[in-house]
């Protein structure tokens, strides 16, 4: 198997809070990786980490495009790691409520676009061109997040799981090799989680990338993960299969509990 992500001795610290301490965390190509730990454990700091929003402190992010060679990332932008391959979601919505459902996937789309300003401006056959595949690779996106009838709505008019459905669409638009999804079954209901899943297993499949996932949802996460990374306090604590880190004592009493 080859590795796409690859985080060596990752450490972050906020003033005098060490939130990530010597993190090595590694994602290999088509791996489905659940994130998980107690509220405060450093998770949504390790994917800013990655994804470029913070710098850490030490340590290095390093990241393998399938086919290309080892690029390290500290310090780069999240616009340019983005187009690097990397692709995420948020803890919180963060979709452009004011615009459809379709321009929020199209607007991920354009990231792949080689227009120049100019061309965009005057609307040459380069633009017209490639605003005709950006929408039809977006309705495709759409379709297979069962959301196409909605195309047009106003984001924010979508109920909230579909929200949540449409930030993984918008992301996968800009075409990643490596998808990250902070808390995607917040807020959801069981029916609306199983659906999720089966839309997970279904991306990693026919869109052949690698998934890395914080959720708290251990049902949904023993179900979907081939592997399961566990922190605490900015540490890692474990590593390993769904049975392995059911099973493991130090998991048990730092997050899982005894039942
Ligand atoms: N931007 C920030 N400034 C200061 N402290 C932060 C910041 N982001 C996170 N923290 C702190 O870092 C620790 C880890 O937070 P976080 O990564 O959000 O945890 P998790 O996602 O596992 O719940 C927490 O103690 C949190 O308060
Ligand atoms: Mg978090």
């Amino acid at each position: 198997m080859k590795t796409v992500l690859q985080t060596d001795k990752i450490g972050k610290n906020f003033g005098g809070l060490r939130a990530l301490d010597a993190v090595d965390l590694n994602i290999q190509e088509g791996e489905i990786v659940a994130l998980i730990g107690p509220n405060g454990a450093g998770k949504t700091t390790l994917f800013n980490c990655i994804t470029g929003m913070h710098e850490p402190t030490d340590g290095k992010v390093n990241i393998i495009p399938p086919g290309k060679g080892k690029t390290c990332v500290n310090g780069f932008k999240p616009n340019i790691i983005t187009e690097l391959g990397l692709a995420r979601t948020f803890q919180n919505i963060r979709l452009f409520s004011k615009m459809t459902v379709l321009e929020n996937v199209m607007v991920g789309c354009h990231c792949r676009n080689k227009n120049t300003f100019l061309e965009a401006i005057i609307k040459g056959p380069r633009f017209k061109r490639e605003e005709k595949q950006t929408l039809a690779h977006s309705l495709d996106l759409l379709e297979t997040f069962g959301l196409v009838d909605f195309a047009q709505q106003m984001a924010e008019n979508l109920p909230y799981a579909d929200q949540r459905r449409l930030e993984i669409a918008r992301a996968l638009a800009t075409d990643p090799f490596l998808l990250l999804l902070d808390e995607p079954a917040a807020g959801m209901n069981p029916n609306e989680t199983n659906a999720l899943d089966q839309l997970i297993l279904k991306i990693r499949t026919e869109k052949k990338i690698s998934i890395l996932l914080i959720e708290h949802d251990m049902k949904l996460v023993m179900r979907i993960s081939d592997r399961i990374f566990v922190m605490n306090q900015g540490k890692n604590i474990a590593d390993g299969s769904p049975q392995e880190i059911r099973n493991n004592e130090t998991v048990i009493h730092a997050y899982l509990g005894e039942e």
